[in-house]
């Protein structure tokens, strides 16, 4: 018997670390990095840099910006590389799904989302998918659609970093 918990299950509030990857713990917020779905999209460094820098160890500085702030630019993260748990408030809660085609790259989907994926269910609100085929994360985009040249006319021409 499906009980209705089972067939609508809540976005979880507790990160399940190894899942999310690395975690960047200030006192109010700790930010969760997969470097394997990161594809250098870069709305966490123009966010904010001070938080994001590539140059700087480790590159992910959590005290260096209010909680909320942090909490929002990681929800620009399309692909779900970039996860946050607030010490004191909610987890982020899933958009309506919707599904953007990338000119010449993965398709950008939003929502209360379940992914059976080779590697097991994910469960999530972003992700990029590939399209072009030569990713070794797949069905998660990695970047290699540009060192492969994949070229798909339509889509927006989204900034990828
Ligand atoms: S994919 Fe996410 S984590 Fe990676 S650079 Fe882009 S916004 Fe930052
Ligand atoms: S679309 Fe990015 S690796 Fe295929």
């Amino acid at each position: 018997m499906t009980r209705e918990s089972d067939a609508n299950p809540p976005v979880p509030t507790t990160p399940a670390a190894p899942e999310w990857g690395r975690a960047y713990t200030a006192p109010d917020i700790t930010v969760y990095f997969d470097k394997a779905r990161c594809i250098h999209f870069a709305a966490c460094i123009r966010g904010l840099p001070q938080v994001f820098n590539t140059d700087a160890r480790p590159w992910i500085q959590p005290n260096a910006a209010p909680a909320e702030a942090l909490a929002e630019v990681v929800r620009r993260c399309p692909t779900g590389a970039l996860h946050y748990a607030l010490a004191s408030g909610p987890a982020e809660q899933p958009e309506n799904t919707t599904i953007q085609v990338c000119e010449n790259g993965p398709l950008f989907v939003r929502g209360d989302l379940e992914m059976a994926a080779p590697q097991g269910s994910v469960h999530d609100t972003r992700m990029a998918l590939c399209r072009c085929g030569a990713s070794h994360n797949k069905p998660f985009c990695d970047g290699s659609h540009r060192s492969s040249g994949f070229e798909a006319a339509g889509g927006e021409k989204l900034n990828q970093g």
